[in-house]
């Protein structure tokens, strides 16, 4: 079975995963690396020669752990340019059962909306069935002369899809599937009961927040917000004077949301122009709060415009490094009167030796895009495209 690699291409960090599909259906996740990423701002690309130079070396890093060559690359993409709409379609079925080609029939059908000449589908995301006029949670195996499906057709910026072709073409690939960071991240920490009941995902990142709501086991809505972990760093080094490197140490060390915190305390600190200064932890808090404040506001304002009613949900499931923040989920809980749950991937379910050294709130949307992949039918089977030939021939140099 083919050996591919799974991207997640973050403003901070390039996560890559090494994985093989077993006979069985299941993942074997065969390397796990990361490192630091540039090119890459708030989600979109700014430098494509330099993000791709960097994606190549953390693509042949992972390889370089297991003697092996990749065949195929999945790459995430940022939500600010992406939209959902729903679509409908239909397709008849001829005197037996239903199969798995009715339903794609009627999926594609479903997916073929009109659009701008700026836009294209992304994802076409199923969420109702119907057999006859009857809603039915799985058609297949089922008599009847109809189908219909309800589906949430995800669509995103040509350009941007393109400039990320360009990006993993010049390491040698054409990518197989690209996917969107809010479709890709739930998979990873929400159960079964989070899907029924309905949940909203929220992954803060470096630069970018990115929100999920999940309502009867479908996505239902996704918002981005380019806020994340550095702009805090940013606030902290620009009101003191002090060096992002220092600034994102105090901040991981020092800055507390939650009220019990002794706050008087002193911090001593080195300034840009090498003079000496005392903060206290409440100047540091004090610093932060009002971006924190700004961005849930946003978020409350955007949730209730679309009908979002928190206390009939699972609540909030919060990830991402940026959510690390000691006190965030508290302060969170307390601004949206929710249960606020911190994690970081937790759902495993098909997927075999992933390193539990990488298993903090950062590597969440990573973990999804393996399940992505993972239930992500017939790729195997088809032959490449002209592009992705061509991507192949590039690689072997
Ligand atoms: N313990 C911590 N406390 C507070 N913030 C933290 C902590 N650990 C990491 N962070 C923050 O997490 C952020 C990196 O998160 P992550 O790796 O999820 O970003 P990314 O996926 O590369 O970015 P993006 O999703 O925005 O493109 C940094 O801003 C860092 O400051
Ligand atoms: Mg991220």
């Amino acid at each position: 079975m083919s050996v591919y690699a799974v991207v997640d291409l973050g403003s901070k960090k390039i996560a890559v995963a090494i994985a093989r599909r077993q006979k069985d259906g299941n993942l074997r996740v065969l390397a796990v690396h990361h490192q630091p990423s540039r090119g890459i701002e708030r989600g979109r690309i700014v430098n494509l020669l330099e993000a791709s130079e960097l994606l190549k070396e953390a693509v042949e890093e992972a390889e370089r752990n297991v003697d092996l060559q990749v065949n195929d690359i999945f790459i995430n993409i940022g939500g600010k340019e992406a939209e959902m709409i729903q679509g409908t379609g239909r397709t008849y079925v001829v005197g037996n059962a239903i199969t798995k080609r009715e339903k794609r029939r009627a999926v594609e059908n479903a997916g073929a909306v009109s659009l701008p000449p700026d836009r294209e589908v992304l994802h076409i995301l199923p969420f109702i069935y119907i057999v006859n006029d009857m809603k039915v949670e799985e058609p297949e195996g089922m008599l009847g002369n109809s189908l219909d499906v309800k589906v949430q057709v995800v669509t995103h910026s040509n350009i941007a899809l393109r400039n990320l072709e360009q990006l993993v073409k010049r390491v040698g690939f054409f990518p197989k599937k690209v996917i969107l960071n809010h479709v890709a991240v739930p998979e990873a920490l929400i159960t079964e009961e989070d899907r029924e009941a309905g949940v909203m995902v929220v992954d803060m990142g470096a630069e970018t927040t990115d929100v999920s709501l999940i309502h009867r086991k479908m996505l239902y809505r996704i918002f981005t917000y380019e806020v994340g972990g550095k702009d805090f760093t940013k606030d902290i080094s620009v009101k003191f004077g002090i060096t992002m490197k220092e600034a994102e140490r105090m901040k991981i060390k020092h800055v507390s949301l939650l009220d019990e915190e002794d706050e008087s305390g002193s911090l001593p600190v080195t300034l840009l122009d090498g003079s000496q200064r005392v903060l206290t932890y409440s100047d540091l808090t004090s610093t932060i709060l009002p971006r924190a404040e700004r961005l849930f506001a946003a978020m409350k304002q955007d949730i209730e415009a679309v009908g979002w009613q928190l206390p009939r949900t699972n609540g909030i499931v919060l990830t991402g490094g940026g959510a690390q923040l000691k006190g965030l989920r508290e302060y969170m809980a307390r601004f949206f009167s929710s249960v606020v749950r911190l994690s970081g991937p937790s759902n495993f379910h098909g997927i075999l030796d992933f390193p539990p050294d990488h298993r903090g709130p950062e590597f969440s949307l990573l973990v999804g895009l393996l399940h992505f992949t993972r239930n992500m039918e017939g790729w195997e089977g088809r032959g490449d495209s002209l592009l992705q030939r061509i991507g192949k021939i590039f690689r072997k140099k």
